[in-house]
């Protein structure tokens, strides 16, 4: 079996191999600040007891599960707290696979590509749906899709990278679909705190045995670096998932987990919505530099991503080493993607520099 390294870390190494100065719009890593409170708890934990440094429940701090499981209104055995997102993706995709109930794994266009390349990783077969120019998603296009071989479908809202955010309606027919094939809708969700529209609806909000939401602290709290997330599974589901977290990593980040449960509870909504604010900011004065550029774009609904097309200048990964090279800008290609979005480019809007960034694209670009 083949996997690859995601394309994204190949753009990554060559933006900092580069010699003049490029400006970052690759990775997904928030530049604004963590809550207070996340840093006092790391710099709290440096002196506590030698057995705070040994292993953490592995399931996740039972502390901090609670509330998490308080917040989202499910009970704390369904919760199990993982190396960020990116296990927790891993543990649903892998669950609803060990049901043994097909291999297919339904998946969006354009798509988050760590999805097909955990699918293709787990034995899984691909299956995509179209959505639409502007990221929206059908569920009938999914019912279409799906059949007896559907394991998973797996959808982000609000989305990477289109920003597309999926009504509470698309939520609930999603998971009705997965009802309809005894399949599992995973519903990853770690930029909810960066809804701009209003109209984000958690999976959680359609009570079901036949759905898996995953989630993270890393954007929400700025910290991609600390590694701590969570799944939330349906009571039938959540034993093996238990087990495969454990004989993978033993257990996720005391630290960690100690710092992001203190920043919860001591983190008022002013801060998140500051951040919504700050990205709002950027959205305008990046999205009005690429009218100056003649780019066609999509104003995200929410995430943190724009996805640009500039004439003549199709979204490959050799097109973004030049546009590094030559006009000092790194974005990701759009054929990372997928088939649909081949033709764009994506740039994350983590720098305080997105209109210079604009303003060197339009140069490029004049
Ligand atoms: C849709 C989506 N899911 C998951 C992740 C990974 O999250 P984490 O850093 O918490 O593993 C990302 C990171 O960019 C993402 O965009």
């Amino acid at each position: 079996m083949e996997y690859e390294t995601p394309l994204f870390f190949h753009v990554m190494e060559y933006a900092n191999r580069a010699e003049g100065d490029v400006i970052d719009m690759v990775s997904g890593n928030p530049d604004w600040e963590p809550p207070e409170a996340l840093r006092e708890g790391l710099r709290e934990y440096a002196d506590l007891e030698p057995d705070r440094f040994q292993y953490a429940p592995s399931e996740g701090l039972l502390e901090l599960r609670e509330e998490i499981a308080a917040r989202r209104g499910v009970d704390a055995d369904q919760v199990v707290v993982t190396n960020g997102a990116g296990e927790a993706n891993y543990l649903a995709m892998a669950r609803a696979l060990e049901r043994d109930r097909g291999d297919e794994i339904v998946l969006t266009d354009p798509v988050y590509p760590y999805y097909p390349g955990k699918t293709t990783m787990l034995d899984g077969t691909q299956r995509f749906v179209a959505t639409d120019d502007k990221g929206r998603l059908d569920p009938a296009d999914v019912r279409e899709a799906a059949s007896e071989e559907t394991a998973a479908i797996v959808v982000a809202t609000p989305n990477n990278p289109t920003g597309a955010v999926y009504p509470e309606s698309t939520m609930a027919a999603l998971v009705d679909v997965a009802e309809e094939y005894d399949a599992i809708l995973i519903s990853d969700e770690v930029y909810d705190h960066y809804d701009l529209s209003g109209e984000f609806a958690s999976a959680l909000g359609v009570d079901s045995s036949h759905r898996i939401v995953t989630n993270a602290f890393s954007k929400s709290m700025a910290i991609t670096g600390v590694r701590v997330g969570y799944a939330i599974f349906p009571p039938e589901l959540v034993e093996n998932a238990k087990s495969r977290h454990m004989l993978v990593n033993v257990a996720t980040t005391r630290p960690g987990q100690y710092a992001v449960l203190r920043a919860l509870r001591e983190t008022g909504p002013d801060y998140y919505e500051a951040n919504r604010e700050l990205l709002r900011e950027r959205v305008d004065t990046f999205t009005d530099a690429l009218d100056t550029a003649g780019a066609e774009y999509t104003t995200p609904r929410g995430s943190f991503y724009v996805m640009a097309r500039f004439d003549g200048y199709p979204g490959t990964l050799e097109n973004v080493e030049r546009l590094i090279d030559e006009a000092g800008v790194a974005g990701m290609p759009g054929e990372a993607f997928g088939d649909s979005r081949s033709d764009w480019l994506r740039f994350a809007l983590v720098t305080p520099r997105v209109e210079e960034a604009a303003r060197r694209l339009a140069a490029y670009f004049e």
